[in-house]
């Protein structure tokens, strides 16, 4: 069977760190998983004014999440949380009320930063906000990734051994943390 992961980059910069680190995960995964990126820099502001009358890119937000089998956010920490373009995707996805496009979908939450807390904060955040959409979420393995430009190359190759060994595994444990989660949803679908 293979699983089609969406994944989310938390960040808009052109450089961005955490885009870097989706290509080392996408080319570390098992095969088993098929990735496509959920774009977020072309939503509007989220207000619940837009409920009545959902637009066609708050619509195909929630279309991209609900095609996924599972949902991994790879995302910068900005001031001890969660960037605001990432927050308002997710605002955007578990509206209107009523239709949570999270609910029930298996999720992973990774980050990397330049220092050395590696994101841990914005992951914490976004475990409260995950929970509150009822999001079931990997526990562990936790991946706190200090980004060091010598250990990751542009185009997702990973030139440190222990670093590219130990995402490899958390990838693994994604990969059958989103198949438990599905086989328990709808048992035999696998
Ligand atoms: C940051 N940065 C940052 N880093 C961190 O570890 N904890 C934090 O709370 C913050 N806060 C923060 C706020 C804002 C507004 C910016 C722009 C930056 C630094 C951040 O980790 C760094 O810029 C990374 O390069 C961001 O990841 P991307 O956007 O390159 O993927």
């Amino acid at each position: 069977a293979s699983f089609r992961i969406g994944y989310f980059v938390g960040s808009l910069a052109t450089g961005s760190i955490n885009r870097t680190l989706s290509r080392a995960l996408i080319k570390l995964a098992p095969e088993e998983l098929e990735f496509t990126e959920i774009p977020i820099k072309d939503l509007p502001l989220y207000s619940y004014d837009y409920d009545a009358d959902y637009p066609p890119e708050g619509q195909a937000l929630k279309d991209s999440i609900e095609a996924s089998d599972g949902i991994l956010f790879v995302s910068p920490e900005y001031n001890r949380s969660i960037p605001g373009a990432l927050k308002n995707a997710i605002d955007w996805a578990s509206r209107p009320w009523g239709t949570n496009s999270f609910a029930r979908k298996p999720t992973g939450i990774i980050g990397a930063s330049p220092g050395s807390i590696g994101t841990a904060v914005m992951q914490s955040s976004m475990r409260s906000v995950l929970s509150f959409l009822d999001a079931p979420q990997l526990n562990a393995p936790e991946v706190y990734i200090q980004f060091k430009p010598e250990v990751f190359g542009e185009d997702g190759e990973v030139h440190d051994e222990s670093t590219a060994k130990f995402l490899r595994h958390y990838m693994e444990e994604y990969s059958a943390f989103v198949q438990r989660v599905l086989d328990a949803s709808a048992p035999g679908h696998i």
